[in-house]
Formats: structure tokens, C-alpha cells, sequence
């Protein structure tokens, strides 16, 4: 039998995988994956293109997230910069490009998927993220079902009501489905009042069902977590559907209200946005989603461990400031 990862799970934590906010343990942080020196070797085997090195303001309620370069640093440097500095390394791709993260991914989804009545984790992948005692990512809602394994540092985590469309409106949240807006999306700290607050340690596991709105501050230490992403056929029409209905907004200027990833309509505008999109995208399904312009590189002994390439003002950056906080 495969080794278990997750530890003390109850019937009912398995039940809430999906449907609910669930706080549990986990033993990833004892495989030794997450060492300094295997960290080192999996940031420099890791293909470059699904690397990202990033940097951020102090303040949640104001969106100075950049993307950097990494200028060739190698992997020690970099994470000596990240433990001492301000920044946010995200290496994607994990199940696909490191064997032992792979396994230990697969033994997680599959005992889910033994256990959790239901459950289904298709397109398995994983980001392993790798950031500074200080570092903070901004409000944001991910389109696959998303599950964050803490492994190293401690970390404040808000979660926001899920499917409630006061904290990523239907508009916005159509948007990001669409392609149109990375997943960061319109902030307002007068909702942290209805947020759930967590401090993960090494060893908690934190999940929210898909596109449920949340934003992570790190309290100390270089902190280190995996956040594993799935889909799976009813996750994948969710999706879909708000596609469908930002075509029927832009197109018709229709207003929809019928979001429900279940049921014929749903289908049906599964269908509508596969053929539109093949369409639309030059035969792809789905058009490639925005990314933000490359604005700094790393630069080791430059003060801040890195250099500006370019002022622009952040609504150039990122186009979800351009919207409405309450739309
Ligand atoms: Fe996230």
C-alpha cells in the first residue's frame, strides 16, 4: 500500500475536499523533498519557462506585484536573495518535471480519491512555492481547484466566502475564466471582515472550493508550500460556463445569472464556449490567458537584490486595477 500524506483525516474532512474551507494535517514537510539542498536542485533543473521569480509591495490593499527575471542567478544565490529579501519564486509544473514531487502528488490525489465520496482530481499539477519571511500575495481567486500544503515558515492565510459573488464579482470572475485578467482580481479590505482567517504551520493543509477568493501574507522564516491544482469534468464546466456567459455579455449584452456548473444548460454552455473559443483562438479551445510584462531582474548586488527595467504605471501592468472595486 502507498504511504499516507495526509494525517488524522477524518469522514468528514474527506467530505469537505471541494465543497467547503478545510484546515488539516498533512506529512509532505517529512519526506525531505523540501530540504535547502533539494530545493536547489529542483529550482535548477526546472524548466525555465515554468519558473517565476516575483516581487511585491508591504500592503495587501495596494497591488505592486511584479514579474522579474532571473538573470541566470543560480538556484543557492536565489534562495539566499529570498530568505534575506522581498520575493516570491513559483516553480509550476511540479508533478510533470520532478519525480519524487510527482509521487508524492499522485499518493495524495489518489488516497483522496479513495476516500472523499465523489472526488475526482484530473490534469493533477502542482506549484512549489518558495518565498521571503515577509513576502505577500495579492488578492486572487484560482481557476483549478486549489489545495495548499504548508511545509516550511509560518503563514496568514484569508479565505473569502466561495461562490459569493460580493468578493469576485460575476463580471470579474468571467473575466479570469475568460483569459482576459490574470487571477488577481479587484481587492476591497472592508471584506476581511467575512474572511476566514488561517496561520498555517508546517504540516497544515488549507482548501476552499474552486475560485473561492483568498490573499497570504508570510509571518516568518522563508516559507516553502506546494498548492496543488486539479480539475475534474464538473470543475472544468464551471469554468465553462462563466466563459459562456462573458461571450453572451459581450456579444449579445445579455446579463446571466445562471452560473451552475450542473444540469443541461451548463452542458450546453460547454459546448457553446468549445466551439466559439475553437473559433475565436485559431482552433485552440481556450486562448493563451494574460501575463504580466517582465518589469525587473535579479541582480544579487544591487541593495534590494534586484533592478527595476521599467516605470510603468500599474494599471498598464495589471488591467483588473482599471476595474470598479465594487463591480
Ligand atoms: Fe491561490
Amino acid at each position: 500500500m502507498a504511504r499516507s500524506l495526509l494525517k488524522d483525516w477524518t469522514e468528514e474532512d474527506y467530505a469537505t475536499v471541494e465543497h467547503g474551507i478545510l484546515h488539516a494535517k498533512h506529512r509532505l514537510h517529512e519526506t525531505g523533498i523540501f530540504s535547502d539542498e533539494n530545493l536547489c536542485r529542483i529550482i535548477d533543473t526546472h524548466p525555465e519557462e515554468d519558473f517565476s521569480i516575483n516581487t511585491m509591495g508591504y500592503d495587501a490593499n495596494q497591488f505592486e506585484w511584479r514579474e522579474g527575471d532571473r538573470n541566470g542567478v543560480p538556484a543557492e544565490k536565489l534562495l539566499e536573495l529570498v530568505k534575506n529579501g522581498h520575493f516570491w519564486m513559483n516553480c509550476r509544473k511540479m508533478v510533470k518535471n520532478h519525480a519524487d514531487v510527482r509521487e508524492a502528488v499522485n499518493d495524495i490525489y489518489n488516497e483522496l480519491e479513495a476516500k472523499s465520496p465523489g472526488f475526482k482530481a484530473m490534469e493533477r499539477s502542482a506549484n512549489l512555492l518558495i518565498s521571503s519571511p515577509d513576502a505577500l500575495v495579492p488578492y486572487h481567486i484560482d481557476i483549478p481547484v486549489n489545495m495548499l500544503w504548508h511545509i516550511r515558515g509560518r503563514k496568514r492565510v484569508w479565505v473569502y466566502p466561495h461562490f459569493d459573488f460580493r468578493f469576485a464579482s460575476q463580471e470579474v470572475t468571467e473575466l479570469v475564466c475568460n483569459g482576459d485578467l490574470t487571477e488577481d482580481v479587484p481587492y476591497n479590505s472592508e471584506w476581511d471582515k467575512y474572511a476566514l482567517v488561517f496561520d498555517p504551520e508546517p504540516g497544515d493543509l488549507l482548501t476552499w472550493p474552486q475560485l473561492g477568493p483568498h490573499h497570504v501574507k508570510n509571518l516568518d522564516d522563508l516559507c516553502v508550500s506546494l498548492s496543488t491544482e486539479h480539475l475534474n469534468p464538473r470543475a472544468i464546466r464551471r469554468m465553462h460556463v462563466h466563459r459562456a456567459n462573458h461571450f453572451l455579455r459581450k456579444t449579445f449584452g445579455m446579463t446571466p445569472t445562471h452560473v451552475s456548473p450542473d444540469g443541461p444548460l451548463a452542458h450546453v454552455k460547454q459546448t457553446l464556449t468549445r466551439v466559439v473559443g475553437k473559433i475565436q483562438n485559431g482552433g485552440k479551445a481556450r486562448k493563451k490567458a494574460y501575463t504580466y510584462p517582465i518589469t525587473f531582474k535579479i541582480d544579487p548586488n544591487a541593495p534590494e537584490g534586484y533592478v527595476l527595467l521599467d516605470e510603468k504605471p500599474p494599471e498598464e501592468i495589471a488591467p483588473h486595477l482599471a476595474l470598479d472595486k465594487a463591480s
